[in-house]
């Protein structure tokens, strides 16, 4: 934190990288606190960051962001529910300018909310003086989005869904360093644009019209011990099995519900395929996950990485290849000129 002399201003600045589920949540218990109804686990992507720069200031009338240097806009609702929180644990009414730089495309799939919200709380709680715990942290992520909980930390990270109404145990914690079982991710692009359903609208329509949300829920425990005890056994088939599973079934309620929520597209499809050929008939230690968009990452056994890249490249529709290792949890920025 740094204050000016006339202490009208407070500032800091965060990075958090962003993450993707290998253990899928596709629903909430509750709209309002923004509580998953099941449990997740994720890798931090290394390659796919977000840079914050919070300021608290006097005279400003009302929370703005500006992302990827683009003009200030209003902030939306849930920052501000975010920020709210934070302010009222500081005793700070002060409202707050936000400069945003994502590294990669904001919208086309890459899971921007994760990292975004996860440096903001960071930035936010340094920027006001609040202690800053790892926990409490991840919760307050929690309300901006869902998976943004699992970037406050690094590496191997397990989002309980928590049972109490308050919303209090939803919370992530890490499971395992990046450096303890150092996977790679190839990501593969098939399309730019951004989504025609987001997340959130999305778990709704799946939850009151699929018929298979409820054998989807049933399982979640299920996949997430199974996946659990593959990280801490650093066990990749047994990982592999469990998240291409969780992964398909996530994609099946999507498909199933009314209207019908369909991410993919052909390169999708395609590029699924050549994943699982590369593993079945050329033995390469890989995996696929799709979340909901029409990327296709493939999480990559060490030393499998370069190979899975070529081949994806070559995949027809494929417009782009991002390659990435495990990151870190959310960090502060040591000065502005960090940011
Ligand atoms: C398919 O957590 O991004 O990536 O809380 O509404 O922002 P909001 O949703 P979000 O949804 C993530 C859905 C998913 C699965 C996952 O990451 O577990």
């Amino acid at each position: 934190m740094s204050a000016d002399a006339s202490q009208k201003v407070m500032v800091a600045s965060a990075q958090a990288c962003s993450n993707i589920a290998l253990v899928k949540y596709w629903g909430k218990r509750d709209v309002a606190l923004n509580l998953p109804v099941s449990g997740s686990l994720s890798i931090a992507l290394e390659a796919l960051s977000t840079r914050t720069r919070m300021e608290f200031n006097a005279d400003l009338t009302q929370d703005t962001l500006a992302l990827g240097g683009a003009a200030p806009v209003a902030a939306p609702a849930r920052v501000s529910t975010c920020l709210d929180l934070l302010r009222a644990q500081a005793g700070v009414r002060w409202r707050a300018r936000i400069d945003s730089v994502n590294n990669f495309p904001t919208g086309a799939g890459l899971a921007s909310s994760a990292s975004g919200y996860a440096a903001l709380v960071l930035a936010a709680a340094a920027a006001l003086g609040l202690p800053q715990d790892r926990r409490a942290l991840s919760r307050i992520a929690r309300q901006g989005s869902g998976s943004a909980a699992r970037s406050i930390f690094g590496g191997f990270v397990e989002m309980t869904a928590g049972v109490r109404s308050d919303g209090e145990d939803a919370v992530a914690r890490p499971l395992l360093e990046p450096a303890a079982w150092p996977l790679e991710v190839v990501v593969a692009i098939t399309a730019q644009e951004a989504k025609a359903v987001g997340s959130g609208a999305g778990m709704e329509i799946s939850r009151r019209t699929s018929p298979f949300y409820a054998a989807w829920l049933a399982a979640g425990e299920d996949d997430l011990a199974a996946a659990r005890a593959a990280v801490l056994a650093r066990d990749f088939a047994a990982l592999s099995r469990v998240s291409e599973h969780s992964c398909l079934k996530m994609h099946g309620v999507m498909l199933s519900s009314e209207p019908a929520l369909v991410y993919w597209n052909g390169a999708t499809v395609a590029a699924i395929q050549r994943i699982r050929a590369l593993r079945e008939q050329q033995g390469l230690a890989v995996f696929f996950t799709v979340d909901a968009g029409p990327q296709v990452k493939a999480i990559c056994g060490p030393g499998a990485a370069g190979a899975v890249a070529q081949a994806l490249r070559a995949v027809a529709g494929v417009q782009a290849v991002t390659m990435s290792g495990l990151g870190e949890g959310a960090r502060l920025l040591a000065s502005e000129a960090d940011a």
